[in-house]
């Protein structure tokens, strides 16, 4: 009998800590940084963030989405035997989030690790952990994307303060008979590392270079519209399938321009697309797994749809994963 992987529980966390446009626009004028909410919400679709509070870190967050994602799936952290975080705000250095997860959830010694990809992290820890529960090595795992953005932003740069938030997203995968992901396509050209990217490093005990987020927004936004479609009709082709058979488009949040693209030239109706980033903003890995949790908790996503998650972001990454829910 073949082994497949389904997604049997959504959860998701965001910091109590909401900034409208406005009041965000309000405190960057304190320090002389000029925006506002006509100009973010036109440009990006973006109304408000959530942020983490000083101390809070991501795994702190990424505890909350697990804990939800476990009650849904009707298990607990003791049934979990392989962990996987998709962040670029790690808690440490070393060791990885994962760990550090594991150890608040109670769920000690099973697999732990962190994959780096940005804003595709989620979809590559996805396809990662699917690939592990196909072969055999994990039966039950918690996928997660968590990130505290808001520690790497330069409040001083108009051009990308604005459209990042905190929060984090987790999904249980479980081995199944039948299958829940049917396809994933993963890729990265990495010539285009300096258009998106927090170029800092710690080397003997400081911080070399700078340690805030740096992107070429307009680079970034070609290269995304250009590989979400092309991520999106490989992926189909693999299962043998078309942009009909898709139920929903769950794509990265970074901006309704974006995503509007991405549908037209998909010839998908914006109403199959699940829009949250008007409320999260850009939460990096955390995105797809905030707005599935988000669509499934609204009652738009429902058990049964076949969904066309698609992440992309610095490296350059991209992504997407196919699956039935
Ligand atoms: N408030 C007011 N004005 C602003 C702001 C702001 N927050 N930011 C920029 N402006 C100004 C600029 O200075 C510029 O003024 P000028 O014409 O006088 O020079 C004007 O607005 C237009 O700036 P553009 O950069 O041309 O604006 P654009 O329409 O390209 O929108 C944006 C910028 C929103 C960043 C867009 O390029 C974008 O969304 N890019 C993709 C970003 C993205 O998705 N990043 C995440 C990738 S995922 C990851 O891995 C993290």
């Amino acid at each position: 009998m073949n082994r497949y992987s389904r997604i049997t529980g959504t959860g998701s966390f965001l910091p109590p800590r909401r900034l409208t446009n406005a009041e965000l626009a309000a405190q960057l004028a304190v320090q002389g940084v000029e925006t506002s909410d006509e100009w973010i919400v036109e440009r990006t679709g973006i109304r408000a963030r959530h942020f983490a509070d000083d101390g809070v870190f991501s795994s702190d967050l990424a505890l909350e989405a697990c804990k939800s994602a476990l009650q849904a799936a009707g298990l607990t952290a003791q049934d979990i035997d392989l962990i996987i975080v998709a962040t670029s705000t790690p808690d440490m250095v070393f060791p990885s989030t994962a760990c550090i997860l594991q150890n608040k959830l109670g769920a000690n010694g099973g697999a732990a690790f962190d994959v780096q990809a940005v804003c595709s992290g989620f979809v590559y820890a996805l396809t990662v952990a699917d690939a592990m529960i196909r072969t055999g090595s994990s039966k039950r795992a918690l996928v997660v994307g968590a990130e505290v953005f808001s520690r790497i932003l330069d409040f001083k740069d108009r051009t990308t303060c604005v459209l990042f938030g905190d929060g984090a997203g987790a999904v249980v995968l479980e081995a199944s008979d039948t299958p829940g992901i049917l396809a994933s396509d993963l890729h990265a050209d990495g010539k285009h590392v300096g258009i998106l990217c927090v170029p800092g490093h710690v080397s003997n005990g400081h911080i070399l270079g700078d340690p805030l987020l740096k992107m070429d927004g307009q680079a970034v936004f070609k290269l995304a519209v250009g590989v979400l479609e092309e991520a999106a009709r490989a992926t189909l082709a693999k299962a043998n399938l078309t942009e009909a058979d898709i139920d929903w488009l769950i794509p990265h949040q970074a901006n309704i321009r974006i995503m509007q693209s991405t549908a037209r030239k998909l010839k998908l109706p914006m109403d199959k697309v699940v829009v949250t980033v008007d409320q999260h903003g850009n939460t990096s890995a955390a995105s797809i797994p905030l707005a599935l949790d988000t669509a499934v908790r609204q009652g738009k996503v429902k058990p049964g749809d076949t969904l066309m998650l698609e992440g992309v972001g610095g490296g350059f990454t991209w992504g997407a994963v196919l699956l039935n829910l």
